[in-house]
């Protein structure tokens, strides 16, 4: 058993810390917003995530789990402490915006009284480790001493805390390999790979998968777009192209392009670091506008069967940025939604989670309590985020209450040619 405490009880935080108080380490979540703590502490989530709120639960009421917004408290006892806070972008050039890292470097600095590890979960620009260290040292009160690792964090919302347990690899970057070795202790148990190496290159790695991730996104995206015009189907091209081992078959989902807190931002944060380097990223800039592009197309595809959108009502089945989770950071409904009410459309929708974060971001839509109920007295009907609960709807029902029988299927969950067959319009994504 370990000392653990983790600054930042957000997606990454809340999982981490929750998953090492699962492995039977002691740890204590910090988080300078108040309200998250006391929700913590009455035993509320602030977040959706499936299986997440059993397992604070149980660890909570073991004594493992611990929630405070004090770092004198949080930092008493412990041997490490994570940073998880949010690295957003900065603004329009790209950049990440390190305000909240330095602010927790800085806290950290002024509460270190005993030797200890800070290890960073967030996603930050090369360099940061060094910063980090930097600003501690300048902050530290005591002759404590301290180590920087790099430890970025691949799990992915909807199903973090089996990633969280059931990491492909564990990536680890310090000056100090025996501070590397001994976070890596701490991950023993979960028989993954584990790497080290120095922290720029941990640093890197993370930002290098996001990009490959979003690259294949934007790739299958491209072929979509030629299927579509050449009459081949994506679904099936992209089944054909997964069996083979060196392309491998996950990340080749055509739909509406990647969303979330990290896709977006990481890519754009990789192009501005590359940028000042007088690096020229133009894969990066192209993975980018297919991105944007993709939202456009969905939207073109229900003008296309509606003509002018002024006064023509539109539904829309899913807005969280992917299915499992309530985030609706950059989530392609989004830019969808606003697009549409640009044009003068009424928009109507529901999502099984994301509602009450939705209202907040798009105060102008209607919003429903199912997907029969958008559907009623729709034009059309898009596809934005691949819940289950739309997978099998009752598409009489649905046919019934819409004025104009017009699917769009931003995520190619129904069969086009048993909708077609029952007399509904439908464009897939990729299909011809
Ligand atoms: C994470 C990562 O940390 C980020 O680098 C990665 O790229 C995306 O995923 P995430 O967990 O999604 O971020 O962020 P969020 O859900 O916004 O949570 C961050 C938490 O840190 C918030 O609860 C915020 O209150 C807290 N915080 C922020 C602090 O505790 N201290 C601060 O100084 C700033
Ligand atoms: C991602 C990374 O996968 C994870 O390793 C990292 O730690 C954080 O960022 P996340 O954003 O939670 O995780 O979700 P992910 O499942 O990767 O999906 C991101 C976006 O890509 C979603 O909008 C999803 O709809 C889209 N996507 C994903 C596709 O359009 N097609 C695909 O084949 C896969």
């Amino acid at each position: 058993m370990r000392s653990i405490c983790v600054v930042g009880t957000g997606y990454v935080g809340l999982v981490t810390g929750t998953c090492f108080a699962e492995l039977g380490n002691q740890v204590t979540c910090l988080d300078v917003d108040e309200a998250k703590i006391a929700l913590l502490n009455s035993g509320k989530l602030p977040i959706y995530e499936p299986g997440l709120a059993d397992l604070v639960q149980r660890n909570f009421n073991m004594g493992r789990l611990r929630f405070t917004t004090s770092y004198a408290e949080g930092m008493a006892a412990a041997e490490f402490v994570f940073i998880a806070v949010n690295t957003p972008s900065s603004g329009d050039n790209g950049g990440a915006d390190l305000r909240f890292v330095e602010s927790a470097a800085k806290s950290i600095g002024r509460h270190l009284d005993h030797d200890l590890i800070i290890v960073n979960k967030s996603t930050v620009p090369i360099g940061t480790g060094d910063l980090v260290a930097s600003i501690v040292l300048a902050e530290r009160k005591t002759d404590a001493r301290f180590s920087v690792v790099s430890n970025p964090e691949f799990l992915r919302e909807g199903s973090a805390v089996a990633d969280c347990l059931n990491p492909d690899r564990v990536v680890l970057g310090s000056t100090n390999r025996t501070a590397a070795e001994t976070v890596a202790g701490l991950y023993l148990s979960l028989r993954c790979p584990i790497i080290i190496t120095d922290l720029a290159t941990a640093e890197m790695i993370k930002y290098a998968s996001n990009a490959m991730l979003a690259t294949r996104i934007s790739f299958i995206n491209e072929i979509a777009e030629v299927c579509e015009a050449l009459g081949a189907d994506v679904k099936q091209v992209a089944i054909g192209m997964g069996y083979d081992k060196r392309i491998g078959s996950s990340f080749l989902e055509a739909g509406l392009g990647y969303g979330g807190s990290c896709f977006p931002k990481d890519v754009k944060a990789l192009m501005h670091m590359a940028s000042t380097q007088g690096c020229h990223p133009q894969m990066l800039q192209a993975v980018t506008d297919i991105n944007s592009d993709q939202r456009k197309r969905a939207v073109d595809k229900v003008r296309n069967q509606l003509g002018r959108l002024e006064g023509k009502h539109v539904g829309l089945l899913g807005l969280a940025f992917k299915p499992n989770t309530d985030d609706m950071r950059e989530a392609a409904a989004v830019d969808i939604a606003n697009m549409l009410l640009a044009e003068g459309a009424h928009v109507r929708a529901y999502d099984p989670v994301a509602m009450e974060v939705a209202r907040g971001l798009l105060p102008n839509l209607t919003y429903c309590h199912d997907a029969y109920d958008v559907a009623r007295g729709c034009d059309a009907l898009m596809i934005v985020t691949e819940w289950n609960e739309f997978k099998q709807l009752d598409m009489e029902r649905v046919k019934a209450v819409m004025r104009q029988p017009v699917i769009v299927d931003g995520r190619n969950i129904y069969d086009g040619t048993t909708l077609r067959e029952m007399g509904f319009t439908y464009q897939g994504t990729g299909r011809s």
